[in-house]
């Protein structure tokens, strides 16, 4: 089969682009390299750098390749970021989305699966969170990612998304980077290399175990192996939303814990307040995703530390 795969030079596609490659899949990714690094593909994996706002580019890159279906991760994932310019987000993730859509449309490429986020669901009412809970996004980046979601399933187009739970963890010899870095994980493993003084908790009186906010871990390779089966499903016929969670919850004090235990460093913490926006705990319910794609998270915070810290204690800089 040969896919397209937007975003695949970025952290979670390009762990995805190295899955389907090693399962046989002809790979092209689409990417504008603005947060991807092609050094983070494999040498099999065809690259054509593009931005989805350009229609010349998305026709050059189905004109000149054949394609049976398109993973799309493209899109900008900061929280923060999206209420101080929600333009740019609704701009990337949904108009540059739509225009993916048309251009499949043109081509009579009719399978996606699509990057997600429980960010969708906004404030939990009940725990874990359920595919059926309402979708109240807090932020501009659930909802441009909620109304996308929403164009898919008006499309006719075959679609999968994947809500994922906070993505993190690394293989292949890549991992994750964000610049800003903002994500709790490797955050605190660039504290425990000295790259930073301290680690901030943001919020030690939240309604939990520890006063710290809970979230549900998921490895990158977990996602990767979710993306395949969900490309899969949809030669099936299936169609609509999954979870993507261990159904496990973590709290911010013991993400720190496990790392000073894993790497063996002190790690300096600051208690700070809370930051805006945060919900006490985010965690999945993820039995949809097990009975109709016959996916299952197999890594745990432990490995996912782990791994983290194998990869960031070895690159330097890209
Ligand atoms: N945190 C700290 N200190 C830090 C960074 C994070 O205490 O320096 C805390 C946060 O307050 C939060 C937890 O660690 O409680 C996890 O924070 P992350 O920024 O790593 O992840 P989020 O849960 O905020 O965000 C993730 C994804 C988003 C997605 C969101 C859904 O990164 O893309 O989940 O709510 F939208």
């Amino acid at each position: 089969m040969n896919v397209l795969v937007t975003g695949g030079a970025g952290y979670i596609g390009s762990h995805t682009v190295h899955e389907l490659i090693n399962q046989g899949f002809n790979v092209v990714v689409f990417d504008s390299l603005e947060n991807g690094y092609k050094e983070f593909l494999p040498k099999t994996a065809k690259l054509f750098q593009g931005n989805l706002e350009n229609k010349k580019d998305l026709e050059e890159v189905f004109s000149s390749n054949k394609i049976d279906a398109v993973i799309h991760f493209a899109g900008y994932a900061l929280v923060g970021e999206s209420m101080e310019n929600p333009v740019k987000y609704f701009h990337n993730n949904l108009a540059n989305g739509i225009n993916l859509l048309k251009t499949m449309k043109k081509f009579n490429v009719n399978k996606i699966v699509f990057s997600s986020t429980c960010a969708t669901y906004g404030i939990p009412e009940k725990l874990p969170l359920e595919e059926s809970h309402p979708t109240n996004p807090v932020n501009y980046y659930g909802l441009s990612k909620k109304l996308f979601e929403q164009v898919l399933e008006s499309s006719k187009i075959n679609f999968i998304a994947l809500r994922y739970f906070n993505a993190a963890g690394a293989a292949f010899g890549i991992g994750e980077i964000h610049n800003p870095e903002t994500h709790l994980i490797p955050i605190v493993l660039e504290a425990a290399l000295g790259k930073r003084d301290s680690i901030k908790i943001f919020g030690t009186d939240y309604p939990t175990k520890d006063g710290t906010c809970i979230r549900d871990y998921i490895h990158v390779l977990d996602l990767a192996s979710a993306h395949i089966l969900a490309l899969k499903s949809l030669e099936e016929g299936k169609s609509g939303v999954y979870n993507l969670g261990t159904g496990k919850g973590t709290s911010v004090r013991e993400v720190i814990d496990l790392c000073k235990e894993i790497t063996g460093r002190e790690i300096k913490v600051i208690e700070e307040e809370r930051r805006p926006g945060d919900p006490a705990e985010l965690v999945a319910f993820p039995l949809k995703a097990k009975t109709e794609l016959n996916w299952e998270a197999k890594y745990n915070i432990r490995d996912i530390i782990k791994s983290a810290w194998d990869w960031h204690s070895k690159h330097k800089s890209i």
